[in-house]
C-alpha cells in the first residue's frame, strides 16, 4: 500500500475516520427524532460508503438516475427512491429490472406534464409504479408550485392504472443561499409548506424533504410532521458546509484534495497540479474554488483544466514541490471527476476505493 508521502498527485483522500463518525452523527440525530434517512448518493456514489450508511441505520438510498441505482445494489440496498423526472419509455426495461432487486422502489413524479410521461414509461415496464409527488419549497427546480398544482396532480395520478402516490418529496438547494441564523426559521416555514400539501391530499402519506444544510434541523423540528430526510453531502463536507452555511465544523470535513506545488511564476502566485479536471469549475460566491486544509492563507482562485492558481497571505512561503491538502469548495463534482478514492486513517493509506456510480448520468 501507498505511503501518504508516496501517492501520486493530485488524490482524493477520504479520512475514513471522519466519514464514519459523520455518518453516524446524522443518523444519531436522525433517530432520535424518529425520521428515517435516506441519504442521496449522488455525492459520493460509492458502494463502500452506501454499506456503511446502511450499517449505520440508513432506511434506503435516494439516487438521481438509474444508473446511479444500478450502481449502488452491490451495497445490499432493499429500498431506492429515484429523485428525478423519468421521462424516456426506453428506460423501462431496466426500471422494471431494479424493481425485481429491491423490495421498495420509487420515482419522482413533478409535474401533470411529467406525469403523463411517467404513465407511458410505467406502462412500457408492465408494473404499476410507487412515486413521490415532488413540491417545489424554493429552488425554484422540479414541483408543483402551489397547493392547486399539487391537488390536480393528485386527481391525475389517482386516475392512472399505472402510478401510484406513496409520498411527497422537496429538494431545499436553496438553503446553501442562507446563513445559520436564517436556516431555523426557513426550515419550519419549509415543513409547513410541504405539511401542508400532504394534509390536504393524504393525511397517511411522508414527507421526505432533503438537503445537507437542513437535514438536522428539519429532523429535529419536524418529528412527528416529516418521516425522512435525504442529504447527500454530509458524510463529506466541503466549503459550502463547512465555511459558507456553517452547518459542519472544518475538522469534521472527510474529503480533501492533495495537490503538488508545480511552479512560483511570479510574487504571490503558486500553481499546483490540480485545476477543473479536479475541483470543477464550482466555487463559492467569493470565486474561490478550494481552501488550504490546515488554515494557511492559501486559496485556488482560478483553475484551468490541469493548474490550480493559488493566492494568498502563505503563497510565498511555498516550496516547488511541497504538497497541500485542499478543501473543496463543492464535494460533489470532485467525486465525479475520480475513479478511485485513497482511504486514509490516523494519517495512514488503509484502502483505494472505486467511485463505481462515477459518470453514471443515464
Ligand atoms: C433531489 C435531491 N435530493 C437530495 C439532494 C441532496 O442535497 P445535499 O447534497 O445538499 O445534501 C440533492 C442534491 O442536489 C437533490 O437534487
Amino acid at each position: 500500500m501507498a505511503t501518504l508521502d508516496s501517492l501520486a498527485t493530485p488524490a482524493i483522500l477520504v479520512d475514513r475516520v471522519r466519514l464514519e463518525a459523520n455518518i453516524a452523527d446524522m443518523q444519531r440525530v436522525c433517530t432520535a427524532h424518529g425520521v428515517e434517512l435516506r441519504p442521496h448518493i449522488k455525492t459520493h456514489k460509492m458502494v463502500e460508503v452506501a454499506r456503511r450508511q446502511l450499517a449505520a441505520g440508513a432506511a434506503g438510498l435516494t439516487c438521481a438516475k438509474l444508473g446511479e441505482a444500478e450502481a449502488m445494489l452491490p451495497s445490499g440496498v432493499r429500498s431506492i427512491f429515484i429523485a428525478h423526472s423519468l421521462a424516456d419509455p426506453g428506460q423501462a426495461p431496466r426500471l422494471a429490472a431494479l424493481a425485481e432487486k429491491v423490495d421498495d422502489l420509487r420515482v419522482a413524479v413533478t409535474s401533470e406534464a411529467h406525469a403523463l410521461v411517467l404513465d407511458k414509461v410505467a406502462a412500457a415496464s408492465g408494473r404499476r409504479l410507487d412515486v413521490m409527488m415532488a413540491v417545489d419549497t424554493g429552488l425554484g427546480r422540479e414541483g408543483v408550485r402551489d397547493l392547486a398544482a399539487a391537488q390536480r396532480l393528485a386527481t391525475t395520478l389517482g386516475r392512472s392504472p399505472h402510478l401510484r402516490l406513496r409520498g411527497f418529496y422537496t429538494h431545499e438547494g436553496n438553503f446553501y443561499g442562507l446563513p445559520r441564523e436564517q436556516q431555523l426559521p426557513r426550515v419550519r416555514e419549509l415543513i409547513d409548506r410541504i405539511c401542508a400539501v400532504r394534509d390536504a391530499i393524504d393525511r397517511t402519506l411522508p414527507v421526505w424533504p432533503g438537503c445537507s444544510v437542513s437535514a438536522k434541523l428539519v429532523a429535529e423540528h419536524g418529528a412527528g410532521r416529516v418521516q425522512a430526510v435525504r442529504p447527500g453531502a454530509y458524510m463529506f463536507g466541503d466549503l459550502f458546509l463547512s465555511e459558507i452555511t456553517g452547518v459542519m465544523p472544518a475538522d469534521a470535513v472527510a474529503v480533501h484534495v492533495l495537490a503538488t506545488v508545480v511552479d512560483k511564476p511570479e510574487p504571490g502566485l503558486a500553481l499546483i497540479d490540480a485545476g477543473s479536471k479536479t475541483f470543477s469549475s464550482d466555487r463559492t460566491g467569493d470565486n474561490i474554488h478550494a481552501k488550504a486544509a490546515d488554515g494557511r492563507d492559501l486559496a485556488v482562485v482560478r483553475v484551468n483544466e490541469e493548474h490550480g492558481y493559488v493566492r494568498g497571505a502563505a503563497v510565498d512561503a511555498l516550496q516547488v514541490g511541497e504538497r497541500v491538502l485542499f478543501m473543496p469548495a463543492h464535494i460533489c463534482p470532485v467525486i465525479n471527476l475520480t475513479d478511485e478514492v485513497t482511504v486514509i486513517a490516523n494519517g495512514q493509506v488503509v484502502a483505494t476505493w472505486r467511485v463505481e456510480a462515477r459518470g453514471k448520468t443515464r
